[in-house]
């Protein structure tokens, strides 16, 4: 009752400027304490996935702490894991403003953000200032201004900088606000980059005697022959994990609404269909050997039961936090 009062009140700001002042005073000193007082811990359910152990099933999606300045509040919250990110080599502004749309009846947000981010050097600082002991997954990306055919040179760069610092290592090559990203998911594109990401890992095991899991993330706009295409090559290259799904350029759930002319990617309860058809696809192609991570239009306990019972083994959450809060979260935990 307490968050839905609050957030009629953030809903009259633009999108993202509440965002980045609601992190910035839920992340303040006085802040911490009342949470502190009031978030009690939640006891861990561990659950093994990727060869790591995370506390629970529950984690936070990709896009909402990109560089990584409000681990120690996502960890208070008792997500079991946050994925960072998506950060790029370099810093970048990502696209123009406005570039995040709300669409309260429908539950769903709108976003053409551009991987907007103060790039990995940034985030690794940050994240050695954090006192987060559970699991952090960095989600990277390419630059805008880097080709799309030299693009696997800065997944490795981050690969390489990212390695000592995180747990696991997300390759997005699925969201839609980035110019021909999705192509690096077809062909001999995705063959070369599964095939320099495998290598960089074995070097960068070797060299550090730890080995960071890699998963992929994909879009939910894939057909179904696309979807095991992917399996195929996840498989072949024993890839550790695949995220299934970023944002949707399939706008039609909305198209009776005013919102349906924005482009950008929809996620949301619009996505969830879509996004347990491809969790099914996969699953039913990979066999177990590669584990799925669930995300996309997770907005109730059944939801993301749904989505563990169709094969995901994790789940994450960004739309469904937005719309319902933090008790929302705690809520999963503790069912699940
Ligand atoms: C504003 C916004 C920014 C996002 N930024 C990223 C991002 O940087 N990298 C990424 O992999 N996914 C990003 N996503 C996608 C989410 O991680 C997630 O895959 C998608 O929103 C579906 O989950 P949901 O329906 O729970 O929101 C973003 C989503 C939103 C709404």
């Amino acid at each position: 009752m307490f968050y839905y009062l609050i957030r009629k009140l953030l809903f009259l700001m633009d999108p993202e400027k509440s965002h980045i002042f609601t992190l910035k005073c839920l992340n303040s000193k006085h802040m911490q304490i009342f949470i502190n007082l009031f978030l009690k811990p939640i006891p861990s359910i561990p659950v093994k996935c990727m060869g790591l152990v995370f506390p629970n099933k529950v984690g936070l999606a990709a896009g909402m702490d990109k560089n990584g300045e409000y681990i120690n509040f996502f960890n208070k919250l008792g997500f079991g894991f946050i994925e960072l990110g998506t950060v790029t080599p370099l810093p970048q502004v990502g696209n123009l403003k406005p570039r995040i749309f709300r669409i309260p009846s429908k539950e769903a947000i709108i976003n053409k953000m551009g991987f907007n981010n103060l790039g990995i050097e940034n985030l690794i600082c940050n994240i050695k200032k954090s006192k987060f002991k559970g699991i952090i997954g960095v989600n990277i990306g390419k630059n805008t201004q880097t080709p799309i055919e030299n693009s696997i040179n800065d997944y490795l760069i981050c690969i390489e900088k990212i390695y000592c610092y995180t747990d696991y290592i997300a390759i997005n090559i699925s969201s839609p606000n980035t110019k021909n990203l999705r192509n690096l998911q077809y062909g001999i594109l995705f063959n070369n980059l599964l095939e320099n990401i495998k290598t960089k890992q074995k070097e960068m095991h070797q060299k550090y005697s730890k080995y960071v899991p890699i998963a992929i993330k994909i879009s939910p706009d894939l057909s179904k022959n696309e979807i095991i295409d992917i399996s195929n090559q996840l498989i072949k290259f024993k890839i550790d994990a695949v995220i299934a799904t970023n944002t949707t350029l399939d706008h039609s759930k909305i198209y009776k609404m005013q919102e349906n002319r924005i482009t950008g990617g929809l996620s949301g309860f619009p996505l969830q269909s879509k996004s347990n058809t491809v969790i099914s696809i996969l699953y039913k192609q990979l066999k177990k050997k590669v584990p799925i991570i669930g995300v996309g239009g997770i907005n109730s306990l059944n939801a993301a039961k749904e989505k563990i019972q169709l094969g995901a083994e994790l789940i994450q959450i960004y739309s469904g936090l937005v719309y319902h809060g933090p008790k929302f979260i705690r809520h999963l935990i503790k069912k699940l």
